[in-house]
């Protein structure tokens, strides 16, 4: 079998948590996997042509939870997926607010795309807009409830697992939308980061890693493009010169890391 790990993964959490599952599954069972491959699908080109797989593959998916759901802005490539009956392992990461229904939509999607989903694991990262809600996770608790994790499906092998015994809601309910105190939505629609432009070098990184290619890089970046908040550009900026400065935004941040500050844990379904 080839291990197929396939992640969208912005500030690289879900890389991480998705990585260290292949890395326990090869050691515990060294001799069932031929390779490890690695497909990040988080720069906007490897979006351009179908992922098809193969009946003898073994696939981790890995998204980050994105207002609850999976994140819409990859739903038309995912849909164009094939399957052919590979093994997968569905994985979402979340910022310790929660992951509604963002886990049981990627592994229904799996399925109706034709993979033998075998399991499917909610894990914490540190959340995209914070410095300090689930900081530093995945951490070394987090590896622990991974190592657990793995053995639990090499321990089941490959029997289907049933979809709707997945924390959350299918159909899945719409897509979480942060509210102020007044308990108004609040309107996120356009916002964009700000870059400081007498501290940033023009060094490139924000654009080459923005998902969804919208930065460019004369004298200066500059936002040109959609943006979907994932915070890339803000998380790898060497010299901190991009943030988001808008109030909502700002207000948002503070009252997730008020509300959702007690420790959540990982939690699998097989
Ligand atoms: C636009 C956006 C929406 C998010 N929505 C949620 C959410 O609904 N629940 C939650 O707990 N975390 C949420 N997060 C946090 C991410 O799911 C979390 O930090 C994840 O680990 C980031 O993955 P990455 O490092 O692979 O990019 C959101 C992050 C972004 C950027």
């Amino acid at each position: 079998m080839q291990l197929k790990c396939v992640y969208f993964s912005p500030t690289e959490r879900t890389k991480t948590v998705v990585r260290e599952i292949a890395d326990r599954l090869v050691r515990a069972q060294p001799n069932l996997f031929e390779n490890v491959v690695y497909c990040d699908i988080t720069p906007k080109p490897r979006r351009n042509s179908a992922l098809s797989f193969e009946p003898s593959d073994y696939v981790i998916f890995g998204l980050p939870v994105y207002a609850g759901r999976v994140p819409n802005v990859l739903l038309s490539f995912l849909e164009t997926m094939t399957g052919n009956s590979a093994a997968a392992v569905a994985v979402v990461t979340y910022g310790n607010r929660h992951f509604d229904d963002a886990l049981i939509e990627l592994s229904d999607l799996l399925r109706r795309k034709n993979f033998n989903v075998i399991g499917a694991g909610a894990f914490i990262g540190q959340h995209s807009f914070s410095k300090t809600l689930a900081a530093g996770r995945p951490d070394q608790q987090d590896l622990l409830a991974l190592d657990a994790f793995a053995l639990d499906l090499l321990a089941k092998g490959q029997v289907p697992l049933v979809i709707e015994s997945i924390e959350g809601s299918l159909p899945v309910r719409p897509y979480y939308r942060p509210r102020n105190a007044a308990g108004e939505p609040m309107p996120f629609k356009g916002i964009k980061p700000v870059i400081d432009t007498t501290a940033c070098t023009a060094c490139g990184i924000c654009a080459a890693r923005c998902p969804m290619g919208s930065l460019t890089v004369e004298g200066h970046a500059s936002v040109t493009g959609a943006c979907i908040k994932c915070c890339s550009c803000v998380v790898h900026c060497p010299v901190n010169a991009v943030r988001f400065d808008d109030p909502y935004f700002e207000e948002h941040r503070l009252d997730l890391e008020k509300t959702y500050a007690k420790r959540k844990d990982p939690v699998w379904f097989l």
